[in-house]
């Protein structure tokens, strides 16, 4: 059983899908693993940490690919790595499938079996093997330090001889997994954080952390959580409450972290134009829903704005790419996890339980064909 880890080429990628730790587990389970030269040096890995835990460097893609039984990775093969992955491999990553139609085709007609991780059920067996869970709580925190890096003021409350710097008020919207650990980076940073979610879940959650909720409590709010622990999309009446109570409180905030996502849909527009120009000059805003179409008006994929007001909001991509070495860390050992799943460790050889549920919510493609429900080409009414 042959497992390679190639270097990351898509979307200047920092991250790399195996560690000297998973590196070990997987070759006492009885695999040989190669890692691409420098795979992971922007996770502060160097061949020589690959080395000492088992793994074989290799010199390029071709070399590290070169029949291959499994390829961990962290986002989805581009169209020259899909080329050379043998026929039957199994292909671990996050697959951005939504969209990418294409592409899965063409891992299909590459003959490998792709798995989306992000598709993995939310259920307790599968915790360990949650991607999104793992990066999200990565992000919330880095966007957290992200903004105290922007911002031209102390955070915590500090008495000082020559006078008294006021604690910042810190606003998190959305409480989700990054929404949680932003409020607990902001709290341990000195800050006075409030937040704000549509699920009635989030708000004993939110105090639990020392943070002060706000919302509008009425009867949608108590029905706004789906069965899978989801938002629903709220309806206009209720949006427009929510931006009447977000405008007066988001005036008087330093920061602000967005957080808030809806599964299938693009990310809600949370702070207006209009709320974004109320706030003080030096206040900073993170969007963190950036790349799903942003919460904050202004924002822009992958840069700093700093609109005339001197608010400045920030829309980093890949977020937890910009903590590679502890992403990496957790991202790999939710590989290891899942894959440890294939293989039987009586004969050390790889057996996937094809019917098994988190196989099946995860497998994208199988002997030449999309094999995902989610992803089947639509069927064409017939004409009247
Ligand atoms: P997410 O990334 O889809 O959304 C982030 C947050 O945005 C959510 O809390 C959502 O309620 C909030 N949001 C959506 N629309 C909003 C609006 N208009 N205004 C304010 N906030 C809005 O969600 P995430 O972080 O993936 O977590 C969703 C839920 O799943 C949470 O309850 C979490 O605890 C739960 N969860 C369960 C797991 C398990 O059982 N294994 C694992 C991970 C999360």
């Amino acid at each position: 059983m042959r497992i390679a880890v190639p270097t990351e080429t898509e979307g200047r990628e920092t991250r790399v899908a195996a560690t000297p730790e998973t590196v070990k587990k997987l070759t006492a389970l009885g695999a040989t693993l190669v890692i691409q030269s420098g795979a992971g040096t922007t996770s502060g890995i160097t061949d020589a940490d690959y080395e000492a835990a088992g793994a074989t460097i290799a010199k390029d893609a071709k070399a590290t690919l070169a029949d291959a039984d499994v390829v961990l990775k962290v986002r989805r093969p581009g169209a020259k790595e899909t080329g050379l992955l043998k026929s039957g491999a199994l292909v671990i990553g996050i697959m951005d499938p939504y969209g990418n139609e294409e592409a899965l085709k063409a891992l299909a007609a590459a003959g490998v079996s792709a798995f989306a991780m992000e598709l993995m059920p939310r259920i307790t067996r599968a915790q360990v093997m949650d991607v999104l869970s793992s990066q999200a709580n990565l992000a919330g925190y880095r966007a957290v330090i992200d903004a105290a890096a922007e911002f031209g003021r102390g955070l915590p409350m500090m008495m000082t001889a020559a006078g008294t710097v006021p604690a910042a008020r810190m606003f998190i919207m959305g409480a989700g997994v990054a929404g949680l650990q932003a409020i607990a980076t902001a709290r341990r940073l000195g800050g006075v954080v409030t937040a704000t979610d549509v699920r009635p879940a989030a708000k004993e959650q939110v105090e639990s952390l020392g943070a002060k909720f706000i919302a509008v409590e009425d009867e949608e709010f108590k029905q706004a959580e789906t069965s899978g622990g989801y938002a629903k999309e709220m309806s206009k009446e209720y949006q427009a409450k929510q931006a009447a109570l977000v405008a007066a409180h988001i005036a008087k905030q330093d920061i602000v972290v967005t957080t808030a996502l809806i599964p299938g849909r693009p990310a809600p527009k949370l702070i207006s134009e209009e709320m974004v120009l109320s706030m003080k000059p030096g206040s900073v805003i993170v969007d963190l829903s950036v790349e799903r179409g942003g919460n904050v008006a202004l924002a822009k994929p992958g840069e700093v704005v700093t609109t005339p007001n001197g608010v400045k909001i920030v829309g980093h991509l890949n977020v937890p790419g910009r903590l590679a070495a502890t992403s990496s860390a957790l991202y790999a050992k939710n590989l290891f996890a899942f894959l440890e799943t294939m293989i039987d460790k009586s004969t050390k050889a790889l057996a996937v339980k094809w019917d098994d549920e988190l196989v099946k919510a995860t497998n994208l493609t199988r002997d030449g064909a999309v094999v995902h429900p989610n992803f089947q080409p639509k069927v064409a009414e017939p004409a009247a």
